[in-house]
């Protein structure tokens, strides 16, 4: 199974990306979870290009998604929402087929951070995404710069990211209903 994981955030330090670093090393032997490298590589979201043909980074961020049993997703919020590069990647996938019911667990480091929370849930399930709230879960670093070994090697913290992806698991391998 494979899971592909999404960080909102590309500040090279960013405790979303460690956050996602860490699920990698929690997962399952049969659970490959691969990082999504190329958020900054995306132009902006425009449906005339869409229209002409997708731009090579925007076909292999498709193709990833399409080829992934479910998607991980970890992200900061700025100014109560989420942020742009993040949202623009998830534009670039509403005229196609490859979010539809694909299972969606959210990770959030910041427990005070509930407003993009609850608009990627918004946003995700508008684009006929499956996001499960057993595979999302506050992961409470609460700005401390924890490294992934130092995320994996901290009880509560590796508990929420290990029910979290047992969750997402599980999602995956149940049929969306109706298909
Ligand atoms: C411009 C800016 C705006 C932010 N706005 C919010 C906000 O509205 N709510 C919040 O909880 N945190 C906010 N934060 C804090 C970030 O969400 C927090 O620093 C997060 O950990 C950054 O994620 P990263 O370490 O993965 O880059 C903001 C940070 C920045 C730089």
């Amino acid at each position: 199974m494979q899971i592909l994981a999404i960080s909102g955030s590309v500040r090279a330090a960013s405790t979303n990306a460690r956050v996602l670093e860490a699920a990698a090393r929690l997962a399952s032997a049969s659970v490959d979870v691969v990082l999504y490298d190329g958020l900054e590589t995306l132009p902006y979201f425009n449906p005339d290009v869409e229209a002409r043909g997708l731009p090579p980074p925007v076909a292999r961020w498709r193709a990833q998604v399409g080829a992934a049993d479910a998607l991980l997703i970890s992200s900061p919020e700025y100014a109560h929402g989420v942020p742009g590069a993040l949202k623009n990647a998830l534009d670039w996938l509403v005229g196609g087929p490859e979010l539809y019911q694909k299972p969606v667990g959210l990770l959030n480091p910041s427990p005070r951070s509930t407003h993009a929370h609850a608009a990627l849930v918004e946003i995700l399930t508008t684009m006929a995404a499956r996001v499960s709230s057993e595979a999302s879960a506050v992961v409470p670093l609460s700005g401390r710069p924890l490294d992934a070994a130092a995320i994996v090697g901290d009880p509560e913290l590796s508990l929420a990211i290990r029910s979290a992806l047992d969750a997402l698991v599980r999602a995956a391998s149940t049929p969306a209903r109706g298909l």
